[in-house]
């Protein structure tokens, strides 16, 4: 035993490293011992990890004393065990050494080092060879305890008698060597051997060493391998096998030749390992089987002979061995099988023959396969499925027949597979069709238990229905790439309890009909149930179909959209994935489930439509849509078409030249949806009675006349308007519009319709008001004028004379006023003022003279004209205003005589406040001037 000399190393002044050193010795104990040292350096988690020297990684070491040690290499040239540290780690379950090179003579130094004696499983990875070349029997001295060996990624010799000290190896694996040969008596040494695996070498002689053994050798070798129970041998280069290579090893169970280049097997090559179980020989290019290769092994349970370019089986190939489970055939180029190759294998339950190219198959080829539950007869040359073929397997669970040619399948041929659980056809040319009578009869009917049936990439034209209602069990059909055309919803509901997937991608319908399914919850009210049993739906998959987007699919499209009575969901849950439309050419490449109810239309010919104009029924609002849109269009169409049935009428005049919106007369009486965005519309003078939605957006528009906002305000049926991006006037005239945006704000968005300016028409406040103002600025003072001028007008005719007078007197307009025009309504011209004393010449003198002549004056004097009883005053005043002129006798007595002054004063006054002459003064007789008053001496 190495004694771990360098778990404490003493330094000078280093007492307490020392203490502590102790201590930690004692408190771990000597197991759990993980000390660096100036050689390595240890880690401790759950495992002990030395890395030596410290800090190099030339050897890891991960440990667990008493389970494990591995060993990692890295650039060390030769093996050195001083180098190793010194740990203490008993016997062992597990060695391990990658990346490393061999000992020189003997693993024995290294289990000295770590104190190992036993151990039972060592795996030597990828040992890099610098000196050792050859892997020698004293390399495993002291390993007599080693159960299994396993070699990989070796580039060395083996000794004939490496295995020598290891006698009781019972499993040993040399796979993914370079291993070139197997000699004679490399396993004598080993009779506890049970599992050789040599794959992945590069064996490429003949197998041939336990022949010799047999005729050679002695008994000690066949004693030595009589254990083995399994032979791996795959993916060497063996290309022949003498016919007693394996007949020592009676108790091989599984023996694998696969992937080498096997050419003739000979019929007795299996004939001594009774015991047999398994036996692959598959990925052999050039394989040429012999008869009774297989027979008489009552313990064979699995045959694989997959990918080995079989043309042909012998007859008797699997004779006797009637405990055949499973044989695998796949993939060769098999064109027939006789018709008793499988007699007897009553227990076979999986038989794969896929991948050949059998065109047809004897009728009794499977009739002893009474337990067959799996058959794989895909990817060959079948045309056709008889009735005798199948007549007894009646526990087939599993029947695989796609990639065939079968067109026919007899109505019977499958009347024997009760228990068929799938069935997959799909990859043929059959049509599921039998004579006249194309639905109804399958020859699927008797597979009640029948779950899973593929039909896809057939020739099936017709979705069969009675499917749904025989199938109870089934979950999964799938009738992809088919050429089914229409499909009737309501057929796809099924009356199992489980859900079925139905898988119709991929094929030509083009019309999903709802008719039936629509009145199916109704009519049906126990499908409510299926409410409640989310188990029970139909799953439908229908990508790829030229779906017409159009009237036909309407219901579709409304099931899209969840429209449709819910009920119908839970009974088919249609999926579309990318469907997308067929038809019409406007929905190219739209996806169905995008489409909303309101986008599906169908055309409406020969009904009148306006020959510039495309016509549809929509069904979504039942509306016909009269779509003249972007035609450039001067002036609205007439629209004179016979609509029937339909609730509501569109016509969409947007983006043409119209400068006129539709008006009463052009047929439009009946319109309920009327588009007229984006035009040059300035007058609108009328609006369809029933209206709903009316946009006049993007138009020239600069108010609504009151008569239209009445109509409007009284519609009761118009929901939308729209009215922005109109130069609206914003002025006196669109107060009515204004009113109505506020009370419509819900159907107007008011938000949009702005003035020229820019600015939002319901903002302002009181339109009219800055044009009532100007106006009131204009008008008062016109008023102002004009009233005045009516109040002089009226003045001056009542106070005309007045006013004359007036002016006359002030020597104003004097152009304006004639003296004769001042004096028009005098009644005397002269009104005479005299004393009584100067009578005489007056009456007799004056008068005369005055009242003659051709134009002779009226005169007025006082004796003759004055009235009697008034007053004189008065009369004196009357006198001199009715006068033109008062002619004043001037004179001595007329100067004493009080009443002659007041006359005069009188008229003097009068005359001054006339502004002109009226008195008129003759002087009679001598006068003293002092007498004379101011007022006459001023008198001109
Ligand atoms: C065949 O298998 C049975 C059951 O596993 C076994 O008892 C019998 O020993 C086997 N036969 C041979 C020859 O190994
Ligand atoms: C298989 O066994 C039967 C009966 O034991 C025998 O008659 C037949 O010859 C054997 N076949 C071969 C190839 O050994
Ligand atoms: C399959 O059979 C048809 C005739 O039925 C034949 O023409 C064709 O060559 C066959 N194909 C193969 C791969 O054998
Ligand atoms: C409308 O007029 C424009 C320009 O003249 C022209 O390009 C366009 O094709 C016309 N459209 C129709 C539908 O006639
Ligand atoms: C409207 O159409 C009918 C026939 O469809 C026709 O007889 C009638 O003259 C048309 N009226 C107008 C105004 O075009
Ligand atoms: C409007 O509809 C009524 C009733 O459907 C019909 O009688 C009338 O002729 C229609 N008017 C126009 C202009 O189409």
């Amino acid at each position: 035993m190495a004694a771990p000399e360098n778990a404490c190393i003493m330094k000078e002044h280093e007492s307490l490293w020392i203490f502590l050193c102790i201590l930690i010795q004692l408190v771990q104990g000597k197991d759990s011992e993980c000390i660096s040292s100036n050689k390595c350096s240890c880690y401790k988690s759950n495992e002990f990890e030395y890395q030596c020297p410290p800090g190099k990684f030339k050897i890891v070491l991960h440990v667990i004393p008493r389970q494990y040690v591995k060993i990692d290499c890295y650039d060390l040239p030769e093996y050195d065990l001083s180098i190793f540290p010194d740990v203490d780690v008993g016997d062992l379950e597990y060695f391990q050494m990658r990346f490393c090179p061999l000992p020189n003579n003997s693993f024995n130094p290294t289990l000295d080092k770590f104190n190992i004696s036993n151990i039972k499983y060592m795996q030597l990875e990828e040992i890099r060879t610098t000196t050792i070349k050859t892997v020698t029997k004293e390399l495993f001295n002291g390993l007599s305890k080693l159960e299994k060996l396993s070699f990989s990624l070796f580039r060395i010799e083996l000794e004939d008698d490496f295995l020598e000290n290891l006698p009781n190896l019972i499993q040993l694996y040399l796979d993914n060597n370079e291993i070139h040969q197997l000699e004679n008596n490399m396993f004598y040494y080993t009779p506890r051997l049970r599992i050789l695996h040599l794959s992945r070498n590069l064996i490429s002689h003949q197998l041939h060493l336990w022949r010799n053994e047999l005729t050679s050798l002695s008994k000690y070798s066949f004693t030595g391998l009589r254990q083995l129970k399994s032979l791996e041998l795959s993916s060497n280069k063996i290309n022949s096998l003498d016919e007693d290579t394996f007949a020592e090893l009676i108790e091989l169970v599984n023996i694998s030749l696969r992937s080498n280049n096997l050419n003739v097997i000979t019929s007795n090559i299996f004939k001594r390992n009774i015991a047999l179980e398994g036996v692959r020989i598959g990925n052999n290019p050039n394989l040429n089987l012999s008869d009774y290769v297989f027979a008489n092994l009552t313990n064979l349970t699995n045959v694989n002979i997959d990918n080995s370019n079989l043309e042909s089986l012998p007859q008797h190939i699997f004779e006797g061995s009637f405990n055949i489970l499973d044989i695998s055939i796949k993939n060769n180029s098999i064109k027939e099988l006789p018709e008793n190759i499988f007699k007897n294998l009553e227990k076979l339950k999986k038989l794969n023959l896929n991948g050949n190219k059998i065109s047809s198959l004897p009728n009794a080829i499977f009739s002893s396969l009474r337990s067959l539950e799996e058959l794989y007869i895909g990817d060959n040359n079948l045309t056709e499925i008889n009735e005798k073929l199948f007549k007894n397997t009646a526990n087939l669970r599993i029947l695989n027949l796609r990639y065939n040619n079968i067109a026919t399948i007899h109505l019977n041929a499958f009347i024997g597979l009760r228990k068929l659980l799938t069935l997959d056809l799909s990859y043929n040319q059959y049509d599921l069709k039998y004579g006249d009578n194309v639905e109804g009869l399958n020859p699927f009917s008797y597979c009640e238990e029948l779950q899973r049936l593929n039909l896809s990439h057939n020739a099936i034209d017709m979705f069969p229905e009675s499917f749904m209602d025989n199938k109870v069990n089934l979950r999964y059909f799938d009738l992809d790439y088919n050429k089914i055309n229409d499909l009737r919803v309501a057929s796809l509901i099924k009356v199992s309890t489980y859900e079925v997937i139905v898988y119709l991608n991929n094929n030509n319908i083009s019309v999903l009909d709802f008719r039936d399914i629509k009145i199916y919850p109704i009519f049906n009210p126990n499908n409510y149930d299926a409410l409640h049993n989310n188990d029970s739906s139909t799953v439908l998959y229908m990508s790829q179909n030229p779906i017409s987007c159009d009237c036909f699919n309407f219901d579709l499209i409304q099931y899209v959209n969840d429209k449709l009575d819910p009920v119908i969901k839970t009974l088919v849950d249609i999926r579309l994935g990318n469907l997308h439309c067929s038809t019409p050419e406007a929905f190219d490449q739209i996806l169905v489930r995008d489409l909303k109810p309101r986008h599906i239309t169908c055309p409406l010919e020969n009904m009148g439509c306006p020959k510039q104009c495309g016509c549809d029924f929509r069904p979504y609002d039942n509306c016909a849509v009269v779509d003249c849109s972007y035609r450039n269009l001067t002036n609205a169409p007439v629209i004179n078409m016979t609509i029937n049935n339909v609730k509501q009428v569109e016509v969409n005049l947007e983006g043409n030249e119209l400068e006129n919106a539709p008006y009463t007369g052009l047929g439009y009486d009946n319109v309920t949806n009327l588009f007229l965005s984006n035009n040059h519309i300035k007058k609108l003078s009328w609006i369809p009675p029933k209206i709903k939605v009316l946009r006049l957006d993007r138009n020239q528009l600069t108010f609504i006349e009151s008569k239209v906002l009445n109509s409007l305000n009284e519609s009761t049926t118009l929901q939308n308007l729209t009215l922005y991006q109109n130069p609206w006037s914003c002025g006196c005239s669109t107060v009515g519009l204004q009113n109505y945006l506020r009370n419509h704000y819900k159907k107007v968005n008011p938000n949009e319709v702005k003035c020229e300016d820019d600015k939002l028409l319901i903002d302002r406040k009181e339109l009219c008001k800055s044009h009532w103002t100007i106006a009131l600025a204009i008008a008062t003072p016109i008023l102002l004028v004009v009233c005045a001028t009516a109040i002089a007008v009226a003045l001056y005719f009542y106070y005309q004379e007045e006013i004359k007078v007036w002016l006359y007197a002030k020597n104003l307009c004097l152009w304006f006023v004639t003296e004769e025009e001042l004096d028009k309504d005098k009644t005397y011209d002269i009104f005479i003022s005299y004393s009584h004393k100067d009578e005489e010449f007056v009456i007799q003198n004056l008068l005369p003279v005055l009242e003659a002549g051709p134009n002779p004056f009226k005169i007025c004097i006082h004796v003759r004209d004055w009235v009697p009883g008034e007053f004189i005053a008065t009369q004196v005043t009357n006198s001199v205003l009715d006068s033109r002129r008062t002619l004043v006798i001037l004179s001595e007595s007329f100067l004493e005589s009080v009443w002659g002054k007041m006359e005069f004063r009188t008229a003097h006054t009068q005359a001054i406040n006339e502004g002109r002459a009226r008195v008129i003064v003759v002087k009679y007789g001598q006068l003293n001037e002092e007498k004379l008053d101011n007022e006459l001496k001023n008198v001109p």
